[in-house]
């Protein structure tokens, strides 16, 4: 029985190797989904989704911090019609991860939008009631949103640049000049003597997110610490139903055997955050990656192998066009054979098709590994299919969810004709 919430055996959440050794995702042999899906592949295993869900949910419940999806991590209708079960909301960061959730029936009350720099037509889709919330995130969005908020009511918080900057292990207090986001500390008593003359703009609160990827609970403090005292300035002002405080998400995966599970197994983590808050002030976490990474997990066939002097590679059939982390982060994802070998392991490039050096990994493979033979690229649940392109006019691959009831597909895999459905 595979461990959806860690790492076990070498192994990441969920995967197993089937009584020939081969690889099962979801409980199922990596060659019967090849099989019926084709690869490249994306997988989502529902049961290790179900993991992660619940134990945030779990660890959050005894201090009442609620929690949204942030929906950029992978926004599907099919996605969101699962989470709909549980009781968390989503955040939207566009008309399109909007109309995602819409079309997926989730409740407008839910959603929260985000956005470095909303197009009015995102504002207009906030004032129409489509969205529960609106996070503000700079003085010349709420100008344009004061402009139009004629009718109706609208809840809003405050994108706060606290000035925490968050570095994976370490972090530092900033003058917050390095980052793009939220109202800069001097513009929040504009932004409050513009809300007030615009009273159907309900100020509900204030919110800042830090970073991605993080691992200590340090940075979270900090930010809660920060975001505590501008919840006091801007209820002290006036704005007594400002009660809530957004901490943001960023909450670090193990992205590999032997590395502790994610941040949030320990509930210590909200604990502290929580014990920064006020008496009756509420906080909330907007987590995408802890949520959805290691749920997924994407197949390749290997389509060739080449030894140079200095380097053998594997070219598989997916490149950095349906996984860009690695090219565009030097992100790390585990690379785990399909099939296994009692041939030695060797230094291997795991390279995609790209017209360009695209790796995907450096990984320990066996020495016999050969064209047609398997790979999985652990762990890209998040920020994998929705970065994608159509880089080379490769067609994006599909998203298959696998759930304890079956098989999902919850995209197919795009055809030429959609690749070239929007030339005139
Ligand atoms: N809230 C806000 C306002 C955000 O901007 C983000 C992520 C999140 C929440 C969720 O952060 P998470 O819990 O997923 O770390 N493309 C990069 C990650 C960019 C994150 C952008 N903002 C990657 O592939 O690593």
């Amino acid at each position: 029985m595979p461990n959806f919430a860690r790492w076990s055996d070498g192994l990441a959440p969920g995967h197993g190797r089937d009584a020939r050794g081969i690889l099962t995702i979801g409980g199922i042999a990596a060659d019967t989904l090849a099989e019926r899906f084709g690869t490249p592949a994306l997988f989502i295993d529902l049961r290790v989704l179900d993991t992660a869900l619940s134990g945030l949910i779990d660890a959050a419940r005894p201090h009442a911090i609620g929690i949204s999806y942030a929906g950029k991590a992978l926004l599907l209708a099919g996605l969101v019609r699962f989470l709909d079960a549980y009781p968390i909301g989503i955040d939207v960061s566009s008309l399109g991860e909007l109309a995602t959730a819409e079309r997926a029936g989730f409740a407008a009350k839910r959603l929260t939008l985000h956005g470095a720099g909303k197009t009015l037509t995102e504002l207009d889709a906030a004032l129409a009631g489509r969205v529960g919330r609106l996070v503000i995130d700079g003085i010349d969005e709420l100008r344009a949103l004061c402009a139009r908020a004629h009718t109706g009511a609208l809840d809003i918080l405050l994108r706060l640049n606290t000035g925490i900057e968050a570095h994976t292990h370490a972090f530092v207090r900033t003058a917050g000049d390095e980052s793009k986001f939220g109202l800069a500390p001097h513009e929040l008593d504009a932004a409050l003597a513009l809300l007030r003359k615009t009273p159907v703009l309900r100020v509900r609160g204030v919110h800042a997110h830090i970073g991605s990827q993080i691992y200590d609970a340090a940075p979270f403090v900090a930010n809660a610490r920060a975001l505590q005292e501008a919840l006091s300035q801007v209820h002290e002002s006036g704005f007594a139903q400002a009660d809530t405080m957004v901490i943001g998400g960023g909450f670090g995966v193990a992205m590999r055997p032997g590395e502790a599970g994610a941040l949030l197994d320990s509930a210590a983590v909200l604990n502290a955050v929580a014990a920064e808050r006020d008496p009756g002030m509420h906080v909330e976490i907007e987590p995408g990656r802890a949520l959805v990474a290691a749920a997924g997990t994407s197949l390749y066939r290997v389509l060739a192998i080449k030894r140079f002097d200095r380097r053998r590679y594997a070219i598989v059939d997916g490149s950095m066009a349906d996984n860009p982390r690695p090219a565009l982060y030097d992100a790390y994802h585990h690379v785990t054979a399909v099939r296994t070998s009692d041939a030695a392991d060797m230094p291997t490039t795991v390279s995609g098709r790209s017209c360009e050096n695209d790796r995907l990994a450096d990984a320990m493979l066996p020495e016999d590994l050969r064209a047609g033979d398997m790979l999985a690229l652990c762990t890209t649940g998040a920020y994998t299919y929705s970065m994608a392109s159509n880089y080379n006019r490769f067609e994006r691959p599909p998203v298959i969810a696998l759930g304890t009831d079956g098989v999902h597909p919850w995209t197919r895999r795009e055809t030429l004709d959609d690749v070239l459905g929007l030339d005139v």
